[in-house]
């Protein structure tokens, strides 16, 4: 575990964004896909908002993704279990890179079909708690042609990241605009924020 997690401290220090291609196992990716196809099915996912409590606005020309906050009071297993990779993820890069990361939260998204996430940043003006997103996605076969690529800008490039099953990304949330582009067909992950006081 330890290894996975210097993978993606190392690719974050030397690039800003922290990747890592075979992060979640096989069994956990697949049981916690089957498990938001099943919420999803059961209607508990909600449109996903821009901006902080303070200024909800729903606005589907922005981002058209569908959400589900996981939460440890579900007692799921699955969100357990991935929750308590969370937790020691937090722990190593607290211990390790002296983060001061004091919470986290984290949500499925299903971006259905036609879906996208315009150009934004995630970190809110008037808040500043976020201080990483976390993105991983739990798409099976994913082909070239499928669209709903994660598109981070850099100051002088794009960096263009393939939504494939079992990938970790890891950002500064308050430093990169990111995108994600129009999916042509339904396309699930699980992103988050690891956050500070
Ligand atoms: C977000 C976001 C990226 C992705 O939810 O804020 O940018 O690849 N997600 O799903
Ligand atoms: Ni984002």
């Amino acid at each position: 575990m330890e290894e996975s997690f210097e993978i993606i401290i190392n690719s974050f220090i030397e690039s800003r964004v922290g990747v890592h291609d075979d992060f979640l196992d096989k069994v956990l990716s697949r049981n916690l896909k089957e498990n938001l196809l099943l919420l999803y099915q059961e209607k508990q996912f909600k449109s996903a908002k821009i901006g902080n409590n303070s200024k909800i606005q729903d606005n589907k020309l922005i981002r058209s993704d569908l959400i589900y906050w996981l939460d440890r009071k579900h007692n799921n297993e699955y969100e357990n279990s991935f929750l308590d990779l969370i937790d020691s993820f937090v722990k190593y890069l607290n211990r390790t890179c002296y983060s001061g990361i004091t919470g986290y939260e984290f949500h499925y998204a299903f971006y259905d079909k036609g879906s996208f996430y315009k150009r934004h940043l995630d970190q809110f003006k008037d808040d500043s708690k976020r201080a990483y997103s976390v993105i991983m996605y739990l798409n099976e076969d994913w082909q070239t042609g499928d669209g709903g690529e994660l598109c981070i800008y850099h100051a002088n490039h794009t960096q263009i990241i393939t939504p494939i099953n079992g990938k970790f990304v890891f950002f500064k949330s308050s430093e990169l605009e990111h995108e994600v582009l129009l999916n042509f067909k339904p396309r699930l992950s699980i992103t988050g924020w690891l956050t500070t006081n």
